[in-house]
């Protein structure tokens, strides 16, 4: 049964205790970098390095391409608490271990949440080493009872039943909106389907999303953001744009290629997100 386990909030406590153990920072800002797109935790300052590995109970990805350790430092004078490398649902966690990092970070006092992933272009006006901007999201994998709050409620986490309507915080796509354009980075905007691959999709399930209004497609943060938007966290997402989604079934997608696009990527990302936590109070 893949919603099990479900993670308790004393499992949260000793994770976030044993964070707090090895950082001075304090940070209320985080990031999760996706498939490709870790290398942006290098431009961070003064950072300690937590290998996921050592800290209790945290999910460790055994997907090549992620690196899979907590970077903790200063970014744009901003404290900020990275993680380079994420585990998705395809590798057998439950919704519970793949959102559990965002958990701890609520637990550490984490109050907005920045996601990135790679992700395939639906939308024909995208190309590959583009960046978009998560306007809102599908939670196909979620519809079909995949969703991260199945399960006993945990009270002190957030509410039962909480609001979706707002997912992505819109002060913040403002703000990312402005520091794209100052910094001459083109950004779409679009929504964002999670799906739980690993397989990537065929031309029918291509050819289905985008008529539900699907602008890219990928195999996380929607799982992510529900539990962020749970315990009350400000969100922005990014999706790079790694691939063009195969409508026509004529071209082949490969992992490779993902991780290829991330390098494009990187210094657009992280020009943006600077900007984004500059204009920060
Ligand atoms: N499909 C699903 N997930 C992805 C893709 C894709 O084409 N590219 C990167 N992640």
């Amino acid at each position: 049964m893949t919603n099990q386990p479900f993670m308790t909030l004393e499992q949260m406590d000793a994770a976030a205790e044993a964070v707090r153990s090895r950082t001075q920072h304090r940070p209320t800002i985080a990031l999760i970098l996706g498939s490709g797109l870790g290398g942006l935790a290098d431009s961070i300052e003064n950072a300690d390095i937590i290998p996921f590995s050592e800290i209790p109970h945290w999910p460790t990805s055994t997907v090549w391409g992620h690196a899979g350790r907590l970077v903790i430092g200063e970014l744009e004078k901003q404290v900020v608490m990275v993680m380079q490398g994420r585990v998705h649902f395809y590798e057998g966690y439950s919704m519970s271990q793949v959102t559990f990092p965002v958990r701890v970070m609520q637990r550490m006092g984490i109050e907005m949440l920045v996601v990135t992933n790679a992700a395939g272009a639906i939308n024909p006006d995208y190309a590959p080493g583009d960046l978009m901007l998560i306007t809102d999201n599908l939670n196909l994998i979620g519809m079909m009872g995949f969703n991260p709050l199945v399960g006993p409620n945990i009270e002190e986490l957030g509410v039962r039943f909480p609001d979706m309507s707002q997912t992505y915080d819109r002060a913040l796509l403002e703000l990312a909106r402005q520091a794209a354009r100052e910094r001459s980075v083109l950004l779409h905007e679009g929504v964002y389907v999670g799906l739980s691959g690993p397989s990537f999709e065929s031309p029918a399930d291509l050819r289905f999303l985008r008529a539900v209004g699907a602008d890219a497609v990928g195999m996380s943060t929607v799982p992510e953001v529900i539990v962020a938007r749970h315990g009350g966290m400000r969100v922005l997402g990014i999706s790079g744009i790694s691939n063009k989604a195969n409508l026509d079934g004529n071209t082949i997608t490969s992992h490779e290629e993902v991780l290829e696009a991330g390098k494009v990527m990187v210094p657009k990302l992280e020009s943006v997100l600077r900007g984004v936590l500059n204009k920060l109070p």
